[in-house]
């Protein structure tokens, strides 16, 4: 029997929707959703202050087992973090 791969830990990465990362890994996986506009319609994450974009964009990009630019994540998307804890998370996630 095949199980779907397992998330260790299930952060809240949406703060603002309480929208957790298995929500939006799963959403990501099951629509075939390649940009961030497409997340949030499907589940809510990023459609508040956007602080969570560059989480979103990095889950995406994984999923999409597309080499991690961080630099070009953070130069889109880290002047719209305006959460506690967001890029701490973000660094954790690359790994
Ligand atoms: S933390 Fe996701 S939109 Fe604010």
């Amino acid at each position: 029997m095949n199980l779907p791969p397992t998330i260790k830990t299930d952060d809240i990465i949406c703060q603002c929707h309480r929208v957790t990362e298995s929500t939006i890994r799963n959403a990501i996986a099951t629509g075939r959703l390649d940009d961030i506009g497409s997340v949030t319609e499907a589940c809510e994450a990023g459609g508040g202050c956007h602080s969570c974009h560059i989480l979103i964009q990095l889950f995406i990009d994984q999923h999409q087992e597309k080499p991690i630019s961080v630099e070009e994540l953070v130069h889109d998307h880290a002047q719209k973090v305006k959460k506690k804890g967001i890029l701490t998370r973000f660094f954790k996630k690359l790994r």
